[in-house]
């Protein structure tokens, strides 16, 4: 769909989405024709095409799921085996009352999931983590490897990107918290957002992307696609895994190197996770600066030893890796979670190498449960960084 028919097509979803929530049945061009007569809209074949869809990408088709899926401010469901489905919708798991007649029925959704993906999931491949039409992850382990049943777990994308305010208003960050976030991507230092699982990270990066000024052009490089900065001048590469018979796939590895040839004044790895990290390194080491990303560690000073791991399972010697995340990277930005739960920056930390040669995340800012920001060994280092008298 062009643009300017999805500008045309905007105002009819709504229409039609009340007229059909009225009377369940099946999403068919006819019922959509009918429903815009009725609601006195009549329109042309090719525009009742293009409404229908538009819509049936929003239907997931998750079965007993959807209603779940589009429960107000869903983040999370996980299903356990046919019994227990949970989701969260802001404030942590819940149980439902949703639950499969049996395992079978799991598993037919895990493989009807999976196929919408284009991906491939059965007894000799019993795992999946795809990305379904509309964005959301998906991720499933058949039953018997999976215990007590067939386990899914679906990421609703937010349907509201949060910038830097809404994290402010979330006491996600505090105002000076902010200001030295803002600081760090002016300066175009190259930073890496780490943190556990769900702990805010993607997020966070898409806000700081929001920050950074607009004649820039920012390259994004994804597994799956998940950061809308709010930017005007974004281009996105995505990786595809191999289809069903194992050929086409292109790897985050390769879309690193293809953006360098983009002439990025940005360039943003969604998530490191694997040999990517050496092209990202190399690049940032030639020249190529302000690069960031997200990377899944426990704390700052994980970092360092993540991306060793990583580097060498890519075959980089220990101390190439050392000596590339030195000059590569400036400084880790750590989240987790506030003693009431909510996720929180909690550390910023400046990447130095000791006498040895080896890198080390020095601890720069400690950030309170009350949210009060606290020197810590790396705060001159880091200052240094952020007010530009680096060369
Ligand atoms: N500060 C915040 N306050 C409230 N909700 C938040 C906050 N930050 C992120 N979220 C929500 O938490 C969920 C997980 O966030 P996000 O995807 O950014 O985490 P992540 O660390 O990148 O996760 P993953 O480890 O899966 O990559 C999202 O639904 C997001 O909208
Ligand atoms: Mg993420």
């Amino acid at each position: 769909m062009s643009a300017a028919e999805r500008l045309a097509v905007a105002p009819l979803l709504d229409v039609v989405r009340a007229r059909l929530a009225d009377e369940p049945g099946q999403l068919t061009p006819h019922r959509v024709a009918v429903a815009l007569r009725e609601a006195g809209r009549p329109v042309g074949d090719a525009t009742v095409l293009a409404v229908h869809e538009q819509l049936r990408r929003e239907v997931l088709g998750a079965g007993p799921l959807d209603p779940l899926l589009r429960l107000p401010g869903v983040t999370d469901v996980l299903v356990n085996g046919p019994d227990a489905v949970y989701v969260d919708t802001g404030d942590g798991l819940r149980l439902t009352e949703v639950g499969f007649d049996d395992d079978a029925g799991v598993r037919r959704l895990a493989q009807r999931l999976a196929a919408q993906a284009g991906r491939r999931l059965d007894d000799a491949v019993p795992y999946v983590d795809a990305r379904l039409p509309d964005g959301t992850r998906f991720h499933a382990v058949l039953a018997p490897v999976a215990r007590p049943g067939t386990l899914l777990s679906l990421r609703v994308p937010g349907r509201r990107r949060l910038d830097l305010d809404d994290l402010l208003a979330a006491r996600a960050v505090t105002p000076a918290g902010a200001r030295l976030l803002a600081r760090v991507v002016e300066r175009r230092l190259a930073f890496l957002v780490s943190g556990g699982t769900g702990s805010g990270k993607t997020t966070l990066l898409g806000a700081l992307l929001g920050l950074v000024p607009g004649h820039e052009r920012m390259v994004l490089v994804e597994d799956a696609s998940e950061l809308r900065p709010d930017h005007p001048h974004v281009v996105a590469l995505e990786a595809r895994p191999a289809n069903v018979e194992g050929a086409g796939e292109v790897p985050l590895r390769t879309l690193v190197r293809q953006a360098l040839r983009m002439r990025p004044d940005r360039l943003v790895v969604g998530e490191v996770r694997g040999a990517e990290v050496v092209d990202l390194l190399a690049a940032l080491n030639t020249g190529h600066e302000g690069g960031c990303g997200t990377l899944h560690a426990n704390s700052a000073s994980d970092v360092v030893a993540r991306v060793e791991a990583l580097a060498q399972a890519a075959g980089l010697p220990r101390e190439a890796a050392h000596s590339q995340m030195a000059a590569a990277l400036d400084v880790v930005l750590h989240l987790g979670r506030g003693s009431d739960g909510r996720r929180m920056l909690t550390e910023v930390a400046v990447l130095g190498r000791r006498d040895d040669g080896l890198v080390v995340a020095e601890p720069a800012v400690a950030v309170d449960d009350d949210g009060r920001l606290r020197d810590r060994g790396g705060a001159d280092r880091l200052a240094d960084l952020l007010d530009g008298s680096r060369s």
